[in-house]
């Protein structure tokens, strides 16, 4: 998962996050380092990228954020050669991307954009399996492949596998492009706004499950956004970009809120940083409470028996046959059935154990419940949380206090390392030479479809200074 003991203390960027759990795949993700990379797209003129110098540590998630024309894209895009770098070397793993046929490269790089970017004449299973395809991987093979990840996506395979992109909702189809990207099980995702096009409740939800698969999977991810939340509640590291790529901070969520580098940074954050820190606690972190639950069709008495019994509770949970809450009446409510009913309440509120507490007090906020319902895999039961637990955690917010031997490499021109010197500049201590990391794989990977149609998104900094 994203912010554990050991993604904070990231160290010679072959920690433990780089170590595939039982049940990944076996491509764990391999650090990416930029070297003095410039983008020039035209000879007069700024450059769009200005000699960016920035190691993005294995098996960890980084997000980039800053203004509509930054050159976030650009950056992005040079990692698989979308773009080709004016000047600079890019290695992941111990690979210099400039070496490698640029086909082969992108196979090994799953890509995400807007939308999902599925091609629309093939159903969603063709849609996942293209990578694979094109890798001469066997039917069978593929069939199971696209099992495997609809399951990890959360869509039922049975109802979705055979359906058109149009037939499905903006998030579900942005699912698939996840899904799509992480076909050949590659060790680096690249992703460029994924989920601005859809509703916030839908780009929760899909947040959710990104951090989930990351946290099985462990793969090295690249994700641009221009949502500063965003950037904070996924990223295990934020690089915050002014225009020319320039690094202004490179530096972990917790780190940005309690010591912003200067003013453009603040801006950035606007007003509230202290209730921002809530993004950064997940539900899992606090005290989730216990709950009654009981079963449809059992019998009211017993199941009030059973909530007076521990404690008298005042609510009980429904669920069904594989442990997925269906409703949460009060003992009022209890006390006037005879039998307990299977119907599903769809205002209930949940939210998934990858959740922040900001999703959580917003889900009460939305159904009105002083609670909310915490869902595990595959949304099965997990507990309660309460605003109580959430005030508490506002309550105990702390400072957080700087990495003791400075985080990976971030910044612009000569000597990144050494710009802590030079006010206004980044603000990242030094950080020891770049090991390669296990470049154990071969290419197996893959990448999106090479269908480019980045579209380009309207920024909207929440309370953004602009520096243009
Ligand atoms: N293909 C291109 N040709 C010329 N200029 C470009 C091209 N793509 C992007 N730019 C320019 O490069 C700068 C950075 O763009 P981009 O990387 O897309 O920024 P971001 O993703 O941060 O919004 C902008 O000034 C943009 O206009
Ligand atoms: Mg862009």
């Amino acid at each position: 998962m994203s912010h554990t003991e050991e993604n904070k203390t990231v160290e010679g960027h072959v920690g433990a996050s780089s170590a595939p759990s039982p049940d990944s795949g076996d491509q764990a993700g391999r650090a990416i380092l930029l070297e003095h990379i410039t983008k020039q797209y035209s000879r007069k003129g700024l450059p769009a990228v200005d000699d960016i110098t920035m190691e993005i540590p294995s098996g960890e998630l980084v997000t980039f954020v800053g203004p509509s024309g930054c050159g976030k894209t650009t950056t992005l895009k040079m990692i698989n050669r979308l773009i080709e770098p004016t000047s600079g070397r890019i290695t992941i793993g111990d690979r210099d991307v400039m070496a490698m046929n640029a086909d082969k490269l992108r196979r090994e790089i799953g890509y995400v954009i807007q939308g999902g970017g599925l091609l629309p004449h093939m159903t969603v299973g063709a849609n996942i399996a293209l990578v694979p395809k094109m890798l001469h991987w066997d039917k069978e093979r593929i069939d199971e492949r696209v099992e495997e990840l609809m399951d990890l996506i959360a869509l039922d395979s049975d109802t979705y596998k055979d359906r058109y992109p149009r037939e499905l909702s903006g998030g579900q189809q942005q699912r698939i492009g996840v899904a799509r990207a992480l076909a050949a099980d590659p060790p680096v995702l690249l992703m460029d706004e994924p989920f601005g096009a859809v509703d916030p409740l839908t780009r929760q939800g899909l947040q959710d499950s990104l951090l989930e698969i990351q946290a099985s999977l462990h793969k090295t991810i690249v994700l641009v956004t221009h949502d500063f939340d965003e950037a904070l509640k996924l990223g295990d590291r934020i690089a915050i970009m002014s225009e020319g790529a320039h690094v202004v901070q490179y530096d972990t969520p917790e780190r940005l809120l309690a010591a912003p580098a200067n003013d453009f940074v603040e801006g950035f954050i606007g007003g509230g940083a202290g209730l921002k820190q809530l993004t950064l606690n997940r539900v899992t972190d606090a005290e989730l409470w216990p709950a009654v639950t009981c079963s449809p069709g059992e019998d009211a008495r017993e199941v009030l028996g059973r909530m007076k019994e521990a404690g008298g509770h005042k609510h009980v949970v429904v669920v069904d046959e594989r442990n997925r809450p269906l409703s949460w009446p009060s003992r009022q409510k209890v006390e006037r059935m005879d039998t307990i009913p299977g119907t599903k309440d769809p205002g209930l509120a949940t939210v998934s154990e990858e959740s922040s507490l900001t999703d959580a007090l917003n889900s009460m906020l939305v159904s009105n419940a002083g609670a909310a319902l915490i869902t595990g895999r595959r949304r099965t039961f997990k507990g309660v949380i309460t605003v109580e637990v959430v005030m508490d955690a506002i309550s105990r917010l702390r400072t957080v206090e700087p990495e003791e031997d400075g985080g990976p490499v971030g910044g612009n021109g000569e000597d990144p390392e050494h710009y802590d010197e030079d006010p206004g500049s980044i603000g990242e201590a030094p950080t020891s030479e770049i090991e390669d990391d296990d470049s154990a794989a071969d290419g197996s990977a893959a990448a999106a479809s090479e269908n480019d149609s980045d579209a380009q998104v309207p920024s909207a900094l929440s309370g953004g200074d602009d520096e243009q």
